[in-house]
């Protein structure tokens, strides 16, 4: 593969941009369609990675392209802090129709903008000071929600100190240890009884299935178990589904699979197909602030919003099967890869969120094995990203093609296979 003009436009980009981001691709994306990128040197690839499970209907969607070109014809901006507008109210509704009609939204542009109304909310409603979170988690990397995130101390190495108040507790990890549910409500028992009283917890936050911690799939039932606990000492319980969310697990919440309703949803990613918003969805009854409270200039823009209710749209009509159809197949291809390679020690996930570590003897990390594979399916088309450490997530567009996904399926058999043997 060429990458000249990639090369060229690299060069510039590190001249000028932030270096404290982490551009690991060698090429730079022109343009794309279905679930296909082309680079600028004409180079194509099949995106198993969505822009970390972010373009729910992949490239240039024709329902989606229409929602936005009509929307941004019509009024790009009204600031959704002092004027109602249309896309966003429909939106809302929509929402209100897979999440529960006993919910409202606020609307803000990211995922982390989510967390931190959700974490704002949480205190303002219970006038409770602390918060609970998990190891191995991401919720985000402002203030708040970098004080919540636990997967990486590189994320926080510098930025001390957080926002006090928040405990952590180890999430359970069934192929790890393996680490169990019920140690991971021991130890929330310890923390309630040594350091953190449980009446003073305002909100516990978890993510349904981990998603920078490495596509961590906790076992059935451990949603309810929080619920329970949460039930028990009147904490609110916050699902982060912003990567689990808006159809990514092949149910429109990962939280669906325990039945569980939360206080707080927050959802963001996938919502829009790439352009930025994210929704903080909580229960009517704790909607105890008033206006001015909180706010923004950007959330809810009603160009996102159109972006959004055309994904929905394509969500409700066939790519949350897909999602179920397609991911299946993948968990299934990949299993069979697992029973030849014993460094692929773990395959797991739900709908078109699934995982593969990488390990070496005693299921010690294996990140060689991991970046190889990425690398060689990059020289075959394929683009991966990592998750965690030591594994690769599977998160292509929900609209994915059988087609493409027995691409994805070859390519990563073949080159699992061929980094076996290094
Ligand atoms: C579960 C989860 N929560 C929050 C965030 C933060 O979202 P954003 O990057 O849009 O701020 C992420 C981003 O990866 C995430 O995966």
């Amino acid at each position: 593969m060429e990458f000249t003009k990639s090369k060229a436009m690299l060069e510039r980009y590190s001249a000028s941009l932030s270096t404290s981001n982490a551009v690991s691709f060698p090429m730079v994306i022109s343009h794309g369609e279905g679930c296909w990128l082309t680079d600028l040197d004409g180079n194509k690839y099949l995106d198993m990675m969505a822009g970390i499970a972010v373009n729910t209907t992949g490239y240039a969607h024709p329902a989606v392209v229409k929602a936005v070109q009509e929307q941004a014809a019509k009024v790009q901006h009204l600031c959704f802090a002092v004027f109602a507008s249309e896309p966003q109210i429909e939106l809302a509704e929509r929402l209100k129709k897979h999440v529960g009609q006993d919910y409202r939204v606020f609307f803000g542009n990211s995922g982390t903008e989510g967390i931190e109304a959700a974490m704002k909310l949480a205190r303002y409603h219970t006038k409770r000071p602390y918060f609970i979170a998990f190891t191995g988690s991401f919720h985000g990397r402002s203030m708040g929600a970098l004080s919540l995130t636990a997967s990486v101390s590189k994320y926080r190495k510098g930025f001390g100190n957080l926002v006090p108040g928040v405990f952590h507790a180890p999430y359970p990890q069934p192929y790890k240890y393996p680490r169990t549910a019920e140690m991971t409500v021991e130890h929330l028992e310890y923390l309630f009884k040594h350091t953190t009283p449980p009446e003073e917890v305002a909100a516990i936050f978890v993510e349904p299935i981990q998603g920078e911690g490495g596509y961590i799939v906790p076992p059935k039932g451990f949603m309810q178990t929080l619920r329970d606990i949460c039930d028990k000492h009147g904490i609110l319980l916050v699902a982060d589904e912003v990567q689990t969310g808006v159809g990514r697990t092949g149910q429109f919440l990962a939280c669906e699979a325990d039945n569980v309703k939360p206080d707080i949803v927050v959802l963001a990613k996938g919502l829009a197909s790439g352009y930025p918003i994210s929704a903080v969805m909580f229960k009517d009854s704790i909607s105890t602030w008033g206006p001015g409270a909180h706010g923004t200039t950007f959330g809810g823009n009603p160009v996102s919003s159109a972006a959004a209710l055309a994904t929905l749209d394509v969500l409700e009509n066939s790519a949350m099967d897909n999602a179920n159809i397609q991911g299946a197949y993948l968990l299934e291809r990949m299993k069979a890869v697992q029973q030849k390679v014993p460094e692929l020690g773990d395959v797991r996930g739900r709908g078109l969120m699934i995982g593969l570590e990488f390990v070496k003897e005693n299921k010690l990390e294996n990140p060689e094995m991991r970046d190889l594979v990425q690398k060689l399916a990059l020289e075959k088309g394929l683009i991966l990203l990592g998750a965690g450490s030591h594994a690769i997530r599977l998160a292509p567009p929900l609209v994915i093609t059988s087609e493409d996904a027995k691409f994805a399926a070859d390519v990563l058999e073949s080159v699992i296979l061929e980094a076996a043997k290094h």
